[in-house]
């Protein structure tokens, strides 16, 4: 039977073979920061390529984008990130140490397989918050915490050299707003018509009070997020195939469909502008074995692309303000708003609107925590360990490595050339060196699907061995078969 994987393992495995390091370690670590090493920035990249190819690649309806993290100002007023981004937390009187208010725990509250909320913060604002019940998850003092308040979550930084024109800048705590921002770039110069989406993949900052989890959440990560476009009326329909959508990606690249679940939101969780939302969510092995969110999917109606049509409205105000967002408010939403700048026209119908959107919005970070938890494995194999990580080819970090079996008889020079044959189709690792058997290991350990060895036999007829990393079955195949071979395998 499979073992229950715990977090430890993976955290150790991923120091140990390279795939995850704290960052700044030599400094002692910066917290809930972190590197990819040489092994996990194949598998993020294979995260993120998988993404990109299902999202954009394989669709006549999405566009990609590009956009930087540092933004207009005006974006957040907008957005409503500058007014309401922001954490209710509480302090504890005993140790100071500030906690967010929706994840105390009561005395004798019980975790066990607790799907976890973030309710929004005017629902926690409007809830009275009686905490004299709730326990400080640093000191376990009980009832000993401050009236609750609200702790912005973005990122400030200076931009500018002169005092005059320096202005403060926030990076930006979600990909999804440099999207609304180009709505009208991509409309202008694409012919693509709605419904349609558009895409992006990067850096996103937020400062979380309380960061868990080795990379689930972390202060510095990468988002993956669409925003799909189409008519009002027509939006439950696509927040239902984006959904099923979304929910098989994952069973695709090898989730266990019994890890995986869709929650959908309490009304008291839905941001005030979602008409809906739903989250997929992962069976995640921290604590007592929590659901935790890897995706949110969200009905967001029309609501960002009017917020962005009031904040061009507002640009006067913020500049007579001296750009201080805390001066001003946004202006009042146009009585024919559907025809505004951020307007779509559909020629067909000749009519005016604005589109609803429908936001898919993953986390790479979160999503590669979670192939890794999910395909590590263990097994006896004749009386010893085997650690292994099953992955979906797609998203191993190497497709495959290349062996000689001994240093001698010509076979490291063919397991080169096959080495340098195959490294131009995927990525490929050479190893000459130690026992084969302990090659394999360490190729199972980094989740490498094949391993070819040259051996006495490829002298004579030129076939080599392919190991099968999850069966360690073997098959013999002719060198000149073995691209084909591989690719086929492999699906690339
Ligand atoms: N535009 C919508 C949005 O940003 P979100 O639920 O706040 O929604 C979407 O974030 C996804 O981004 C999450 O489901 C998660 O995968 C990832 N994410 C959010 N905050 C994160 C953090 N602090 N660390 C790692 N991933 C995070």
């Amino acid at each position: 039977m499979a073992k229950i994987t715990k977090l430890e393992d993976i955290v150790s495995l991923c120091k140990r073979r390279g795939f995850i390091f704290q960052s700044s370690e030599i400094y002692g670590g910066l917290a809930s920061c972190y590197d990819y090493g040489p092994l996990g920035v194949e598998l993020k990249n294979s995260v993120r390529a998988a993404w990109w190819k299902d999202a954009v690649q394989m669709r006549d309806d999405v566009v990609g984008l590009d956009c930087s993290i540092l933004m207009h100002p005006m974006v957040w007023k907008a957005s409503g990130h500058a007014d309401k981004f922001a954490d209710l937390i509480a302090e504890c009187k005993k140790c100071n140490t500030r906690t967010r208010v929706d994840h105390l725990t009561e005395k004798a509250e019980e975790a066990e397989e607790e799907h976890t909320k973030h309710i929004s913060l005017d629902t926690a604002m409007a809830t009275a918050q009686d905490l004299s019940n709730k326990v400080c998850p640093n000191c376990g003092s009980v009832g000993q915490f401050t009236e609750p308040m609200p702790f912005k979550l973005m990122f400030e930084t200076q931009m500018g050299a002169n005092i005059d024109d320096s202005m403060t800048m926030h990076l930006r705590p979600e990909t999804a707003q440099g999207i609304f921002a180009n709505f009208k770039n991509v409309l202008d110069t694409t012919r693509i018509k709605i419904p349609f989406g558009i895409a992006q993949i990067g850096k996103s900052f937020r400062n979380e009070v309380t960061t868990k989890a080795f990379i689930f959440r972390t202060r510095e990560f990468e988002q993956a997020e669409l925003e799909f476009f189409c008519k009002p009326g027509t939006d439950e329909k696509w927040y239902e195939y984006w959904k099923e959508s979304r929910f098989n990606w994952y069973i695709n690249l090898g989730i266990k469909k019994e890890n995986l679940c869709l929650r959908n939101h309490d009304p008291d969780e839905l941001a005030h502008y979602a008409k809906a939302c739903v989250d997929v969510e992962y069976k995640f092995p921290f604590g007592s074995g929590d659901w935790q969110e890897l995706e949110g999917i969200a009905n967001r109606t029309d609501y960002d692309l009017r917020q962005h049509q009031r904040g061009i409205r507002t640009l006067n105000k913020w500049f007579e303000s001296d750009r201080d967002l805390t001066k001003i408010e946004l202006s009042k939403e146009a009585e024919d708003y559907q025809s505004g700048p951020l307007s779509y026209f559909d020629d067909e119908q000749k009519t005016r609107y604005i589109p609803y959107v429908i936001e898919p919005s993953a986390g790479i970070d979160r999503s590669t925590l979670a192939f890794l938890v999910d395909a590590y494995d263990e097994e006896e194999v004749r009386g010893e360990t085997r650690n292994l990580l099953r992955f979906h080819p797609a998203l191993a970090p190497v497709k495959v490595a290349v062996f000689p079996l001994v240093k001698r008889d010509g076979m490291p020079e063919i397991a080169q050339n096959i080495y340098n044959d195959l490294k131009k189709y995927f990525n490929c690792f050479y190893d000459e060196k130690g026992a084969v058997g302990r090659r394999y290991r360490r190729q199972d350990e980094a989740g490498t699907p094949f391993c070819i060895t040259v051996d006495g036999q490829t002298l004579q007829d030129t076939t080599v061995t392919v190991r099968d990393r999850d069966s360690m079955d073997q098959v013999r195949v002719s060198t000149d078969q073995l691209l084909n071979h591989l690719r086929e395998k492999l699906e690339v």
